[in-house]
């Protein structure tokens, strides 16, 4: 098969790299890519903006299948274009996509169909949103509608705070047409736990789960970010919770998706909170999480690019996946300053030896190519991977081998895997 994938961040190097381990894999291209990728694949220099453009490529090469890797060109309906060609796709078509794309889409989802999720208003109106914030209180969440790369939830503690935020997430909503919904909801205590799905119309093929460390700084402190290191499984996600977000939250999706004529198809990625009364829907997202792909890869026994093409072709229910005993835990090494603002161009040295520690994969995320060398060329710049016997192990693993990497312009959280730690301490 030649397999072209589109994205150029740590997730798509770990996707590039399992692929690439497939025995149905002829020939791998992609686009934009990273160094990493290129290591696995043929780089092309494409618009991925440009869908004719994408097409005719996909013709020349005889593409069979085309890996969407971000949310981007699936909620700007690459995944339509590309079906109406002919051509066979992984990730599902605008329509679809828009669960993540429109943060009312699928609330308005969840309450026809009795998905739990936090309660919440959804509104154009400022003063309907004030009202609401002084009716609840605080804590309380505000959700700007449309793609915002993790920054358009503001999880306010105080109301004042949640006041003061409420023309912050109206501007961003609107995106300046001023008529885009905004979501205020209640705040979910528990612990966070995200889950992924391969779903094509009503078939569900259950992966496995994660848990993703969004604030900047160790113990939770500072800014959200796109995730700093995840490992899977989390713990939190027992079987029991499994069952119940299928039969409550994913299959009840997929199958309104269906019967609305809008079927999704591709990976689902489900963002949960883990309640005293059960997991409740926070988000979801319409591709592998990032960081989160980068430590599910390495624990799937089985060939991807079979189960892709089977999500395509419609074939979940007749396949099966398998997942490795150990654990894996990645380490997001980033340019100091993210994730505000960030120099990029500084030298990394020392990749390889990192490689070199056992069980460890280093994903390049955002470097550069230039003269022979890896430079910065981001936020988010190595993925330091790990596999082990326990959370533990996986952790020493990556830690070790992120201490040999070189790039004194970057950092990285210290307590990646720290629930699971405790958890495995208590045993
Ligand atoms: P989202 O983009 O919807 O995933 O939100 C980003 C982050 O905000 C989530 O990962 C949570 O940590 C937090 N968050 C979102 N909604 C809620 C909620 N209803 N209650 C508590 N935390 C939330
Ligand atoms: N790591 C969170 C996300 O991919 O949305």
């Amino acid at each position: 098969m030649n397999v072209f994938l589109i994205g150029s961040g740590g997730r798509e190097h770990a996707l590039s790299w399992k692929i690439a381990a497939s025995p149905l894999l002829t020939k791998l291209y992609a686009a934009p890519g990273n160094p990493g990728i290129a290591q696995d694949a043929e780089i092309v220099t494409l618009k991925i903006e440009d869908h004719a453009a994408v097409i005719s490529f996909c013709k020349e090469k005889k593409i069979d299948l085309v890996v969407i890797g971000p949310e981007a060109p699936l909620t700007a309906g690459l995944a339509d274009a590309l079906l109406a060609a002919k051509i066979k796709v992984f990730g599902p078509q605008k329509i679809p996509a828009t669960l993540e794309g429109s943060k009312s889409f699928t609330k308005r989802l969840c309450a026809d169909h009795n998905i739990p999720t936090a309660a919440f208003i959804e509104t154009t109106s400022r003063a309907e949103a004030r009202a609401y914030i002084e009716q609840h209180g605080a804590p309380i969440v505000l959700k700007a509608d449309g793609l915002h790369a993790g920054k358009g939830v503001i999880v306010a503690m105080d109301k004042q705070e949640a006041l003061m935020a409420v023309d912050q997430v109206f501007a961003m909503s609107s995106n300046g047409s001023g008529d885009a919904p905004v979501v205020i909801e209640e705040f979910l205590e528990g612990e966070e736990a995200s889950y992924f799905c391969f779903v094509h119309g009503e078939q569900v093929l259950p992966l496995a789960s994660a848990q993703d460390h969004k604030r900047v700084f160790d113990n939770d402190q500072g800014p959200n970010t796109g995730g700093m290191g995840a490992y899977s499984p989390a713990p939190v996600f027992t079987n029991e919770i499994e069952r119940e977000v299928l039969e409550k939250i994913v299959r009840p999706t997929a199958r309104a998706l269906a019967k609305a004529g809008t079927p999704y198809s591709g990976v689902l990625y489900i963002g949960l909170m883990i309640t005293k009364d059960g997991p409740k829907l926070i988000e979801y997202n319409v591709r592998f999480g990032d960081p989160e792909c980068q430590v599910l890869m390495p624990r799937m026994k089985d060939d991807v690019l079979t189960l892709m093409l089977a999500t395509a072709n419609g074939e979940l229910d007749k396949s099966s996946v398998r997942w490795r005993d150990e654990v894996a835990i990645t380490v997001v090494f980033a340019n100091k300053g993210y994730p505000g603002a960030y120099k990029s161009g500084a030298e990394i040295r020392g990749i390889e030896k990192a490689n070199a520690v056992e069980g460890v994969t280093v994903f390049h995320a955002g470097t550069k190519s230039e003269g022979g060398k890896i430079v910065s060329n981001g936020g988010r710049v190595l993925n330091v991977t790990a596999l082990g016997k326990s959370v533990t192990e996986a952790r020493e693993r990556a830690y070790k081998a992120i201490a040999l990497i070189d790039w004194p312009e970057g950092f990285y959280r210290s307590d990646i895997g720290w629930r699971a730690i405790a958890r495995e301490k208590q045993k």
